[in-house]
């Protein structure tokens, strides 16, 4: 069974770091506790190595290392690394790659999903710096356990509480139930908009932020798939491990898709691709004068439903945005498309679907079956959409 690595930083609530360590014992979990030095004059590793049976390990070159490069060795046997509780100063160096001691070494060594429970003064944990890091690292697929309000060491009250050692226990197993679900498997993600240009500098797109896509790419790799991630532009961090391929136009997005298609056991479809291309894209910049009265366009090839022509075993996963109607049209695309699953988004809403954090879907399987979901994060969509997705693969095997 894999180990959890928890990593303990200095934060006054260290000591909860105790009931957290117990919990994932208590769940049958080997756990090696690794310190800070800060931590370690908080705290003597004394302790942690008493509750865990196992020496704490503080020092990047000590003498003492049963093995020669033990952050490598250590983080191989690793299915969770938990960092808790999480100063500002640690959540920055992961942010930023900082490798400057053991935890920190660490963390860029392991392959495992990374758990982090900030705790620290409200100011600190509200500074935008502090922010940007948790939404980069977040963005690159470390789940976090969002501290809670309440009175903070420092005497204030406000928001910076170390989450509940039951809560971070909890998630922590979660993460590593899921963490192997979909190991051997290859996915195919696309996510974006597409552009087709015009002229060198214009083009047509859409509003597609490419969130959805891209936490349905980070929740594959999270359950252990490899993943190739064909994105159209977008402003979003690609998660760490995917395999990147950027595109811009539709017919980019199609080679691509094409390309990976026969590697790929899913192929999730979440790019919002531009349906029509202008009929005579200009290789120069079109000047005023010359400014036609029309542009002619021309449909683009409709990639999801060439692959749902040619799928040979793949599960295939379309994405429906619609005002009107959704259940009905997006029924008629499942079977139009040759799909396994359709996520239907209204994207009349302005609460949801389209560059909004949040979503609510209709997922619709081949038979007909609808699954409704709540209105949720997109992440917590992903997970809904791949667990239904894991039902398929059950079904199938
Ligand atoms: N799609 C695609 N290639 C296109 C257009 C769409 O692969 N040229 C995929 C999208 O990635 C999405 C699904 O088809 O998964 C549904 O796209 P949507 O725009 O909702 O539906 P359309 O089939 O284009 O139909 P309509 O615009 O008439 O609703």
């Amino acid at each position: 069974m894999a180990k959890i690595a928890l990593g303990v930083t200095s934060s006054v609530s260290i000591y909860k770091a105790c009931e957290v360590l117990r919990g994932f014992q208590k769940a049958g979990y080997e756990v090696q506790v690794l310190m800070t030095r800060n931590a370690a004059r908080l705290i003597s590793p004394l302790l942690f190595s008493s509750l865990s049976g196992r020496k704490v390990i503080v020092e990047l070159f000590a003498d003492d290392h049963p093995w020669s490069v033990a952050h490598v060795a250590l983080a191989r046997e690793t299915g969770l690394l938990a960092v808790v509780p999480a100063t500002a100063n640690i959540i920055a160096k992961f942010a930023r790659g900082i490798a400057d001691d053991f935890l920190s070494t660490f963390y860029l060594a392991v392959e495992s999903p990374v758990l982090i429970a900030p705790a620290m003064n409200a100011a600190m944990f509200l500074h935008p710096r502090t922010q940007a890091n948790v939404r980069e690292l977040r963005a690159r697929g470390v789940e976090f356990a969002e501290p809670g309000r309440g009175y903070l060491a420092c005497g204030d009250e406000g928001v910076g509480r170390l989450a509940e050692p039951e809560e971070i226990v909890a998630r922590g197993l979660d993460l590593l139930r899921r963490s192997g679900s979909l190991r051997g498997r290859t996915v195919l993600v696309t996510a974006g908009p597409t552009r087709e240009s015009l002229d060198p500098v214009r083009f047509l797109s859409n509003r597609s932020s490419g969130k959805m896509g891209y936490e349905m790419a980070r929740e594959a790799l999270a359950r252990g798939a490899r993943v190739v991630l064909v994105t159209g532009p977008v402003a979003l961090f690609p998660p760490a491990k995917a395999e990147v391929v950027r595109v811009e136009s539709a017919a980019e997005m199609e080679a691509a898709v094409l390309r990976e298609f026969p590697r790929a056991d899913i192929v999730v479809m979440a790019a919002a691709v531009a349906d029509f291309a202008f009929a005579a894209p200009s290789g120069r910049k079109i000047k005023k004068p010359g400014l036609p009265e029309s542009l002619a366009v021309v449909p683009t090839p409709d990639i999801l439903k060439m692959l749902g022509a040619r799928k040979a075993g793949q599960v295939l996963v379309g994405f429906a945005a619609e005002t009107e109607d959704l259940r009905e049209n997006a029924l008629a695309k499942v079977r139009a498309k040759n799909l396994d699953l359709i996520v239907a988004n209204d994207v009349s809403r302005g609460d949801i679907g389209f560059e909004a954090d949040d979503n609510q879907a209709l997922l619709i399987d081949a038979a007909g079956r609808v699954t409704p979901t709540a209105k949720m994060s997109k992440r917590e969509l992903s997970r809904e959409i791949w667990n239904v997705l894991e039902e398929i693969l059950v079904r199938r095997s």
